[in-house]
């Protein structure tokens, strides 16, 4: 079991108005699942994969990444788990402005300590399958939303980590480009990387193999295949 998560809640406070985002969330990923998450704007699917990606903790309730405690790790370790083993596909794409397109994507191999010829092969590779092999020297912000998006896909696949957490990896993409990464996502879930994809689009969803749905941060069902 990758994840496991008991009576998870999250409950964000500003001032004295309190969200609750997540509410008793009770959910298992074994390694190698494709999970897809449904539900409408503000159900708390970004939350929940925050969560599970050890960039935030829960309010209430226990999660366990690997059989192990999330909540009794410090933080340089939950850090040390999150490089080894997670790729974050952020709903607002998170890319470095001072880097390029091409070093954004090369960074999780110069992490993995992979040699920077490797390096910059596999990065040329992958933007190339996303169509932004034209793009590499441009910055961030030079990007079209579409564009930008796709680098983000782009470097959070590279390094084909264990899981994959991708929030509305496609949001922002016409419909040849969204095929292209979801190709892209289903490819690295056969050599054995476990996704959790948060998508508004059943289209997208149907490509994963369970599909959680989810209202006021509640899991209400969910659909195997
Ligand atoms: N940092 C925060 N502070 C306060 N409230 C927050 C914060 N982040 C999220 N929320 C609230 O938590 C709830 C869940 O938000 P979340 O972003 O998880 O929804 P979502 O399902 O990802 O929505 P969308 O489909 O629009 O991306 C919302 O009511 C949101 O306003
Ligand atoms: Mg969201």
């Amino acid at each position: 079991m990758l994840i496991r998560s008991i009576n998870l809640e999250k409950i964000y406070t500003n001032g004295d108005i309190d969200t609750h985002a997540l509410n008793k969330i009770n959910l298992e990923v074994n390694e190698g699942e494709f999970l897809a998450i449904i539900g409408q704007s503000g159900c708390g699917k970004s939350t929940l994969l925050h969560l599970l990606g050890l960039l935030d903790l829960p309010s209430k309730g226990e999660l366990y990444f690997d059989e192990q405690d999330v909540m009794k790790l410090s933080s340089r370790k939950r850090a040390e788990i999150r490089k080894k083993n997670i790729g974050f596909v952020f709903q607002n794409f998170n890319l470095i402005d001072e880097l390029s397109v091409i070093e954004n994507v090369e960074l999780p191999l110069v992490y993995q300590n992979v040699p920077p010829k490797e390096s910059r092969k596999r990065a040329i590779e992958i933007l190339e399958k996303l169509n932004v092999a034209h793009k590499l020297n441009f910055f961030p912000q030079q990007l079209s939303g579409g564009l930008q998006q796709r680098v983000a896909v782009a470097r959070a696949v590279v390094a084909r980590p264990r899981l994959l957490l991708a929030d509305e990896p496609t949001g922002n993409l016409d419909s040849k480009n969204g095929q292209d990464v979801m190709e892209i996502l289903t490819r690295l879930n056969e050599e054995g990387s476990t996704i959790i994809m948060a998508t508004h689009s059943q289209e997208y969803a149907a490509y994963s193999n369970r599909t959680i749905y989810m209202l006021d941060g509640q899991i209400v069902t969910q659909n195997i295949k």
